[in-house]
């Protein structure tokens, strides 16, 4: 007879064969840290609560996290976490005991310490809805905020308003999904068949606001956005060997090159300055 040791490992591996598995810590961190840390509870149970409910029990554990259900007073409902397949599941699962394993409970964050008007500006890296991971959020002077995304090195959001909801985002530790919190008054979706572009960083001017810096296909950019009455205006310096070629949508106005539907095209030399105004109602 096998050893039970042996019985309980080929068990777990037989739950996780069916489609492979990613990896755990990774897994958790995109899409349960946000709710759940390991040693408090914050917007959902700790890590050690999860572990004393479901170290025993992965199939329950499933269960909840597929069919979440509502449990505990005076909090959110979890989401469905579904999508993510048993196997990724499970592999989180093995990580959230292991993440756990000798800590302390803390008490509960009950109520948002720095509850506060975003000092403007403010520059935030945060997780935002439909930008992504590397986004930078941008409290202007004004009421306007703006959200630029340094993976594809583009601006992506643009809202009046009050800024993010910094309780979330601190409850769970920067890892959360920044929520905005005025009226979004512009927006790009993503666009896989943009040529790749490397974001180099950014620097603050006197008035804190960011210059961005970035190089695609041989161009290097410096992005600086400001607030021009109720628009927003983007300073660019570019330096090109080629003529550069924008594609701007219809509430964008540009003060230099020629502009044929939604291309514009700026001579190396017009790309050295130039701006783009997004109007904005
Ligand atoms: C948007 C926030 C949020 C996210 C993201 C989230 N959870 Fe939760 N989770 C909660 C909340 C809130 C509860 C408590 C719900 C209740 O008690 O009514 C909870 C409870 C749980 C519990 C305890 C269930 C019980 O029996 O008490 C488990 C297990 C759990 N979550 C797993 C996960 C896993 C795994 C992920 C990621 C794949 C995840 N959660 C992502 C908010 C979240």
């Amino acid at each position: 007879m096998l050893p039970l040791r042996w019985i309980l490992c080929l068990s777990a591996l037989g739950f996780a064969l069916p489609s492979q598995a990613q990896d755990g810590k990774l897994l958790y961190e995109q899409n349960c840290a946000a709710c759940h840390l390991p040693d408090q509870m914050v917007v959902g149970p700790s890590l050690i609560e999860i572990t004393k409910l479901y170290q025993k029990k992965p199939k329950e554990f499933l269960q909840w996290a597929n069919k979440p259900q509502k449990k505990r007073p005076g909090v959110i409902d979890m989401p469905s976490m579904a999508h993510l397949g048993d196997a990724n599941l499970l592999a989180i699962r093995d990580y959230m005991i292991k993440a756990s394993a000798g800590l302390k409970e803390k008490p509960a964050v009950t109520k948002d310490p720095f509850e506060r008007v975003a000092r403007r500006p403010e520059v935030q890296r945060i997780f935002m809805p439909d930008v992504g991971p590397a986004a930078i959020a941008v409290a202007l002077p004004g009421d306007l905020s703006y959200c630029f995304d340094a993976g594809d090195c583009r601006l992506r959001t643009i809202w009046r308003g009050d800024f993010i909801n910094g309780w979330l985002y601190w409850k769970s530790n920067g890892k959360a999904t920044g929520v905005i919190m005025g009226k979004v008054l512009w927006h790009l979706p993503e666009d896989t068949t943009l040529p790749a572009a490397k974001f180099h960083g950014y620097e603050l001017n006197d008035a804190g606001i960011p210059t961005f810096s970035y190089e695609r296909q041989g161009a290097q950019f410096e992005e600086t956005i400001e607030p021009a009455g109720k628009n927003l205006v983007r300073r660019f310096k570019v330096t090109t060997a080629q003529p550069l070629v924008l594609t701007i949508d219809n509430d964008t106005q540009a003060s230099a090159g020629t502009r044929q539907g939604n291309k514009l095209t700026l001579t190396p030399e017009q790309a050295k300055s130039f701006t783009l105004t997004v109007t904005l109602s």
